[in-house]
């Protein structure tokens, strides 16, 4: 699925609404998030968190924190590996143990992953032009991309 965002409240609407599809599965998961610096990435992931009624003053955008946990139910974790380089670190600071927990992680700069999981939800935020970005979002059901597209489905 490919969006376009012509701002920055667009980008956290559409982050706003995959949390909000992620947030009521009964399971946890997690978002590999790519993108370079400045693509929007924070940005997407306060609109993120804001499903799980978390501040966006409360969610980091300098990269000094790694994983961010929140008190949420389900639980919300916010990390960054952006200072990561090698996978052996990633392994050393218990990544994995997010990504296989009972909550929501989103990971910004997957890229530093030497492996994620098959069928993994994955948001790549390309840079367009100054106010516009292109989000791609794979791994998410066919419903639940509608509704993230703003399209009423089923019957509730
Ligand atoms: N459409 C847009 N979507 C997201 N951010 C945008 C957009 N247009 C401009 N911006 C700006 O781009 C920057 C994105 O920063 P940030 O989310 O911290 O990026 P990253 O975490 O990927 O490094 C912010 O300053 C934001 O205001
Ligand atoms: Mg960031």
């Amino acid at each position: 699925m490919r969006i376009v965002t012509g701002s920055e409240e667009e980008t956290k609407k559409a982050g706003f609404r995959l949390g909000t599809v992620l947030k009521r599965l009964s399971r946890g998961c997690t978002v590999f998030l790519y993108g370079e610096m400045g693509a929007g990435k924070t940005t997407f992931i306060k609109g993120f968190a804001s499903a799980f009624g978390i501040l966006e003053k409360d969610i980091g955008s300098a990269s000094f924190v790694i994983v961010a946990e929140y008190e949420t139910s389900p639980p919300f974790y916010h990390i960054d590996l952006y200072r990561i380089n090698k996978a052996e670190d990633v392994d050393a600071l218990g990544i994995w143990d997010y990504i296989d927990s009972d909550g929501i992680a989103v990971i910004e700069w997957a890229e530093r992953l030497s492996e994620i999981p098959e069928n993994a939800i994955k948001v790549r935020i390309n840079y367009i032009d100054e106010n516009s970005r292109e989000i791609i979002t794979e791994g998410v059901d066919e419903e639940d991309r509608h509704y993230m597209q703003g399209r009423k489905v089923g019957t509730c």
